[in-house]
């Protein structure tokens, strides 16, 4: 599984990138509204730190609008993706902007029908948001089960990424399922390596090496 980060926040960023297991990142304009700076230095600051895919939303709604910022945001970096809405002119948009070459990642997704539509389209990345429906008490990780299942089903290229992410057993649930990337909020990758049978592990251990003759 590609574990992505949900941040625009460079120093969360750099951190997890020097754990060695960071794939890729995503913002949206929430995430960037938190960050000091041109949004376009930030996004470029972002590629230059992480080798993966870093996805930059548009804020136009029809179609037009869309492919014109989705390509003016390629430009950026060669690492940038396209986060492209759910309707129908982002449906339009996606379509010509893979036509173009430039990859795509369909987002605020919560049913299955949509990420079907998305991937007929031909976006690269598609982003169930999972914590959003389990806000209004709808299972979140249910239409992922039925998005993976459907793009095994069709053999569909496009990738699910796990969006929404509130805590490590939505993330435990989503490699269960088989979704190829989580992307994360900081806080709880952090959470993602800690138990604390292995801190205490530890610190038995060190008190019985203190007791080895040497
Ligand atoms: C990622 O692509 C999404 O923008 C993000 O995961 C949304 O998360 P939220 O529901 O916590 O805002």
């Amino acid at each position: 599984m590609k574990l992505f980060i949900d941040t625009a926040n460079l120093d969360e960023i750099k951190t997890a990138q020097s754990w060695g297991i960071l794939d890729g990142v995503t913002t949206n304009p929430t995430l960037l509204s938190r960050e000091k700076g041109n949004f376009r230095n930030i996004l470029r600051s972002i590629c230059e730190v992480v080798d993966g895919p870093v996805s930059g939303e548009v804020v136009s709604l029809d179609a037009e609008g869309m492919i014109k910022e989705g390509k003016d945001l390629a430009t950026i970096h060669s690492n940038i993706v396209i986060k492209i809405p759910m309707t129908l002119e982002g449906l339009k948009a996606i379509k010509s902007l893979t036509a173009a070459g430039i990859r795509t990642n369909t987002t605020l997704v919560f049913s299955p029908l949509q990420a079907l539509l998305a991937a007929k389209a031909g976006t690269t990345f598609v982003s169930p948001f999972v914590g959003r429906l389990d806000d209004i008490h709808q299972v979140g990780m249910d239409i992922v089960s039925q998005i993976v299942t459907i793009y095994e089903n069709y053999r569909y290229e496009t990738e699910v990424i796990v969006a929404s992410i509130r805590n490590p057993l939505h993330i435990v649930e989503a490699a269960m399922f088989g979704a190829h990337i989580c992307t994360i909020p900081f806080s709880v990758m952090q959470k993602m390596v800690k138990h604390p049978l292995t801190d205490s592990g530890i610190k038995r251990f060190l008190e019985d090496w203190k007791k080895v003759e040497k």
